[in-house]
């Protein structure tokens, strides 16, 4: 069969442009409304999706004010949505900096349990240097850092997974038996950061452990990827950094012993779609016109870890100099790369920076036809740049719907796409081996 594309849909906001919330054509329904997500992730299985997917921050930014997000709890929404939907995978954020493994790996596993093998760990180390000031540490952890703990968290969740052989439970009423316990072990950790004794208070989950995505692109966050990632979200503003970032990435995956085709690679990119090129740019000018310089140039300084662009006029060229060198960036170091690479590469004003940025915060961003759309698609995916993409409508539910209706039906009759779910569970949508248990690899090395 012939190679297949993954579609996720990123659901943030009314729409992953700042100004969406306040277009007259994203949705009506409140931020905290749980029957606005369970909706979209309905139209998305509709549309046959692979996932869908919700960031996290965990604190509130500076520009609540002026801009719409509203941070809802992600593994609390996802519970919601996964009575409400049927086959879709669910992709939740959480930290490894500001919680502990027990905790995370039990509410992962619930989720896969009442989500009958659907859900998916987004695994981030928490950039914002705000979010440290919510968890009473004396400041952030240094890039270094945030890796080193969440390296050991890894090993840690992964063992919580592996605690309960997938036969455990015999459920036998007759016998009185209701596990098997010796098919059940404690993991005894003792690291730097963690003591976890286990096992974890859950038996094995339907996918045998949720799928891992993960999204660092520093080379620390490159290396983190290769060795634990099924799947992996990256922010790029052209193809040729898009085929790098998929060279590298695929040849860390071979070099740290897994197969490349098993780490699915996931660009972002946020079309803005009508009958024509001429309407779909008038459209996005039309929403860039309702958004206010003042809340970009706030969100680029939480980018650059709090680094003041007060001073910068709007109206300049900006030069490379401008910004603190990407190297000694504490916080999100490979989006400030992208900003930084765009500004040495166009020289644009602050003001088209910001315009840029509002679009889909350093993503790609395309305005254009059907057509043109899964024209792009097909060229990233076959030429090394893309296994599909992590797709983020500009506005909600409406580019949704359009790419939905008129979009994936081109790349399904070109053979790209999925006409129907083969599968139960995320895995069998990603197309991804079944993990094999830390009981099944004892009872081999007996043999
Ligand atoms: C699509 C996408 C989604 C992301 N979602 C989150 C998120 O929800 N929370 C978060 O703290 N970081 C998020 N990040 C940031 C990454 O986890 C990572 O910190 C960032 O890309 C910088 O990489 P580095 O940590 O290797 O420097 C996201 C990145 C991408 C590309």
């Amino acid at each position: 069969m012939q190679r297949q594309l993954h579609l996720n849909l990123f659901i943030q906001s009314r729409g992953h442009h700042e100004a969406s919330w306040r277009h007259p054509a994203s949705s009506p329904l409140a931020l905290t409304d749980i029957r606005y997500y369970q909706d979209l992730a309905c139209r998305a299985e509709a549309a046959l999706f692979d996932s869908i997917f919700f960031a996290d921050q965990l604190a509130l930014g500076d520009d609540a004010a002026e801009s719409a997000r509203t941070w809802l709890e992600p593994i609390t929404v996802l519970s919601a949505i996964a009575v409400a939907t049927s086959r879709i995978g669910l992709i939740a954020t959480a930290s490894t900096t500001y919680t502990e493994p027990f905790n995370l790996a039990r509410q992962f596993a619930s989720l896969d349990h009442i989500s009958n093998g659907r859900v998916a760990w987004n695994i981030v180390t928490s950039w914002l240097a705000t979010a440290a000031r919510n968890f009473g540490g004396a400041g952030p952890l240094t890039h270094a850092e945030r890796y080193e703990r969440g390296e050991e968290f890894m090993t840690v969740v992964k063992a919580l997974w592996d605690s309960w052989a997938e036969d455990a439970v015999v459920d036998d009423r007759k016998s009185g038996r209701y596990a098997l316990a010796e098919r059940i072990r404690p993991i005894d950790h003792r690291g730097d950061y963690y003591q976890v004794a286990g096992p974890l208070n859950l038996p094995r989950t339907p996918q045998g452990r949720p799928v891992l995505v993960q999204a660092g692109s520093s080379d620390t966050g490159r290396g983190f990827a290769a060795r634990h990632a099924d799947a992996v979200f990256t922010a790029h503003m052209e193809k040729a950094t898009a085929q790098a970032f998929y060279a590298d990435l695929k040849a860390l995956v071979a070099a740290a012993g897994r197969a490349p085709g098993q780490v699915l690679i996931l660009p972002g990119l946020s079309p803005m779609i009508a009958s024509t090129e001429a309407e779909a740019t008038r459209m996005a000018l039309e929403v860039n016109e309702l958004s206010d310089p003042e809340v970009g140039r706030k969100r680029l300084s939480g980018r650059f870890g709090g680094h003041d662009f007060s001073h910068l006029p709007l109206d300049r060229p900006l030069v490379p100099e401008d910004f603190p060198d990407p190297g000694s960036v504490e916080a999100a170091r490979s989006r400030t790369e992208v900003i930084v690479g765009l500004v040495r590469r166009e020289k644009p004003t602050l003001r088209q920076l910001l315009a840029r940025l509002a679009g889909a915060r350093g993503h790609f961003t395309m305005a254009g036809t059907p057509e043109q759309i899964a024209d792009l698609i097909e060229d990233w995916f076959s030429d090394g740049a893309a296994d599909g993409f992590n797709i983020m409508p500009p506005l909600l539910p409406v580019m949704l719907d359009v790419f939905s209706a008129e979009v994936i039906p081109i790349l399904q009759r070109r053979g790209l796409f999925r006409t129907s779910y083969a599968g139960q569970t995320l895995r069998a949508h990603y197309g991804l081996d079944w993990p094999k248990s830390a009981f099944q690899e004892a009872a081999l090395q007996e043999i």
